[in-house]
């Protein structure tokens, strides 16, 4: 059965983190370019955009494989056309992360916000803060489903801070995370080390849950 999202077209994080996520967004003035990875009917997109006046919005771009129900494409373009949104002002990237990361940092490209909602397992959630690399001083980076539901996003979060001390955590509310980025020391901000670390994690994560199930542990 498709996700509620599919009909209601409403974003999928609670009334109080939209409240955080907006209220960041108008705080922070932000006039770089905006991605949201994991995008579902485009409900919170539709919502961040709102946020700007039509002349004033910066860039947005979301990366999201698309297979999420059927038909996604569709219901975010009528979604943002339902909020007086030209869909044509989104760049969609159809696929994750490793499609698009290398050419984007050839490229210089920059984003001030980056709000990261896609795959919520261990190396997923490291592999999407790759983007960290091209947030500028100053920028965001939004982690949604921070929470015991989601165990890989805290772990994630947790090692990627330790590593980086150029990122900070700047306010919770609900199972949103948003990280300020304070300055830049450090590139890149998750090495092909990590990635590993990452996907040792979340194998053995996966083993031990798997093994729990079949116990009857719950
Ligand atoms: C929880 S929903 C996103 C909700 C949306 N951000 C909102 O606030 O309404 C997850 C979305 O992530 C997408 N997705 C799943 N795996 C992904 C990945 N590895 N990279 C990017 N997007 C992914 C799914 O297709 C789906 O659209």
């Amino acid at each position: 059965m498709a996700r509620p999202s599919a009909t209601t077209l409403e974003s999928e994080c609670t009334a109080e983190e939209r409240t955080l996520l907006m209220e960041t967004l108008k705080n922070s003035a932000f006039s770089g370019a905006h991605l949201e990875i994991g995008t579902a009917a485009g409900g919170t997109l539709k919502e961040m955009m709102g946020q700007y006046a039509p002349d004033a919005r910066p860039d947005f771009f979301v990366i999201d494989p698309l297979t999420y129900y059927p038909d996604q494409e569709n219901i975010i373009t009528r979604n943002l056309i339902s909020a007086g949104i030209d869909p044509n002002l989104v760049t969609f990237w159809k696929g994750v992360t490793q499609d698009f990361i290398d050419p984007a940092r050839a490229s210089g490209q920059m984003f001030d916000f980056v709000f990261i909602d896609g795959d919520h397992r261990h190396y997923y959630v490291t592999v999407d803060l790759q983007w960290a690399d091209c947030v500028t001083k100053g920028g965001v980076i939004a982690l949604h489903d921070h929470g015991a539901a989601f165990p890989g996003v805290g772990w994630a979060i947790d090692t990627f801070l330790a590593h980086n001390p150029d990122f900070k955590i700047e306010a919770r509310a609900g199972s949103l995370t948003i990280l300020r980025r304070i300055a830049v020391t450090k590139r890149p901000a998750v090495t092909a080390a990590d990635l590993r670390h990452a996907r040792r994690v979340h194998l053995m994560f996966r083993w031990k849950r798997s093994l729990k199930k079949r116990l009857g542990l719950r």
